[in-house]
């Protein structure tokens, strides 16, 4: 068997998680492959309202086993407050919910030192969610770090006191801020025994031994592939490769068993945090956009940036990831807008391109745009896709001609039902 994914076409928050969610029950495993409690992906159904950052969206379907991968980096404490509200629905998940060995954890210091980072760079910050991913993937890739599996080794306490010593030197580079260290370990430990009672696995052998055994694998994505540590608009990215490349390294798996790659896009864009945004919008059209669509974070309730949807910039990351299967989210929130606005191409320097240039930052950047006639009503009651109102097929088929891939599922809101299939 293959293993198909979901990913994020922008810069995150393009509802991943209501579409694994809806997903899920086509297939056997749910796999996280990346990122860490950066993510928060919102399931809503049957009038509940859920937002998972490390486990995987798969967990409220029955029997449906969910893996964390060893690509993620996890924070104990949040995922035991996770645990904890699905103990509060007394789901059933204990054996459900497997994590890698190979994982890297999140120490409270790493959380520090975001934090110091963060607050050094002063305008210039990356507007990180202030998890410790950074400083996380930075010690696993200075080969420092602490995995899931360490945590049943002797020398643990050693070995953490001796990383968290070094963090505490590495922060004296930085002025000092209000930090409860004894506060923050003596919970840390805490949840490291609780995360001692998981099913601690061998990622790579359990995902390929499953596909052997043809089993259905779903990866599931957190951030987007404009927030890819190789791709996307750095330095205001997260750390780890959000792309289908991730699932590859991010849960062991080779190149030759990815399958479909569902590639999520807003039917406009946001960004949370810093960094460039060249279709942003600053006027009353990014209001209204962020109000309809109630664009807050659901990992830190700040505004999001709004503006329309980029098409040179999906392009770009089509060609990325494989992209196979484009599902497009929040088309409801397009209902009352007499005049859409999609980008075609960049201007830069005098050339006009359909290429993403290297520094988007560059203030000489400008998208081209196209004007398309807004439906002007609501898609609530559409309950097939091709009962879309006229212009907003127009709208689809536009995305579809320009990307050449396929738009196989439209999104009209938040609920697990509000899903179109084509
Ligand atoms: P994720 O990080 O990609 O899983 O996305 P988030 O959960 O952070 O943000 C997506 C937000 O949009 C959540 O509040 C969802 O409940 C909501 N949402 C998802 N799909 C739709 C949709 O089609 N229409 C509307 N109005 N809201 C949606
Ligand atoms: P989901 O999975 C939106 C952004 C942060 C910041 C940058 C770096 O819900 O789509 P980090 O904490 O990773 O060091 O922050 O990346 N960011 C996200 N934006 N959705 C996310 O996840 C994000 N995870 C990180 O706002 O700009
Ligand atoms: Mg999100």
């Amino acid at each position: 068997m293959t293993i198909d994914v979901v990913l994020g076409l922008q810069w995150g928050d393009e509802g991943k998680g209501k579409i694994v969610d809806y997903l899920a029950p086509q297939y056997h495993i749910v796999a996280r492959f990346q990122g860490g409690p950066n993510a928060g992906h919102t399931l809503k159904f049957d009038g509940k309202h859920f937002v998972l950052h490390t486990i995987p969206s798969g967990i409220f379907r029955e029997e449906l086993i969910n893996v964390i991968g060893n690509g993620v980096v996890i924070d104990p404490v949040t995922l035991v407050k996770e645990m904890a509200v699905l103990d509060e629905v007394r789901l059933d998940y204990q054996d459900r919910l497997l994590v890698a060995k190979k994982a890297h954890l999140i120490l409270p210091t790493h959380r520090y030192l975001d934090k110091l980072s963060e607050v050094s760079k002063g305008e210039d910050k990356i507007g990180s969610t202030l998890r410790g991913i950074g400083p996380t993937y930075m010690d696993k890739t200075g080969r420092n770090a602490l995995r899931v599996g360490d945590i049943l080794q002797p020398d643990f306490k050693t070995r953490y006191e001796a990383l968290r010593n070094k963090h505490l030197q590495i922060a004296k580079i930085y002025p000092e801020t209000a930090f409860d260290l004894a506060t923050e370990e003596k919970k840390w430990f805490d949840c490291i025994n609780r995360l001692k009672e998981m099913r601690i696995i061998d990622g790579a052998y359990y995902i390929n031994n499953a596909l052997e055994r043809g089993k259905k694998v779903l990866a599931e994505g957190a951030q987007g592939s404009m927030l890819d540590i190789d791709f996307g608009t750095y330095p205001y990215v997260t750390s780890s490769n959000t792309i289908t490349a991730g699932v590859c390294t991010g849960l062991g798996v080779a190149p030759s068993k990815i399958g479909e790659v569902i590639g999520i896009t807003k039917a406009y864009c946001t960004r949370v945090g810093s960094g460039p945004f060249p279709t942003e919008l600053h006027d009353e059209m990014g209001e209204m956009l962020r109000n309809e669509g109630h664009e807050f974070g659901s990992t830190t309730g700040r505004p999001r940036r709004c503006g329309w949807l980029d098409l040179p910039q999906l392009k770009y990351t089509v060609m990325l990831n494989g992209v196979t299967q484009l599902a497009v989210t929040k088309m409801d929130v397009l209902d009352r807008f007499p005049e859409i606005k999609v980008a075609t191409h960049y201007r830069h320097d005098g050339v006009i391109t359909q290429e993403v240039p290297y520094d988007l930052c560059d203030p000489n950047i400008k998208p081209l745009y196209i004007g398309l006639e807004g439906w002007n009503e609501s898609l609530d009651g559409v309950n097939k896709y091709q009962d879309l109102p006229e212009r907003a097929l127009h709208y689809l088929t536009t995305i579809e001609d320009y990307l050449q891939v396929p738009v196989t599922m439209v999104s009209t809101g938040p609920e697990r039902k509000k899903l179109l299939l084509n």
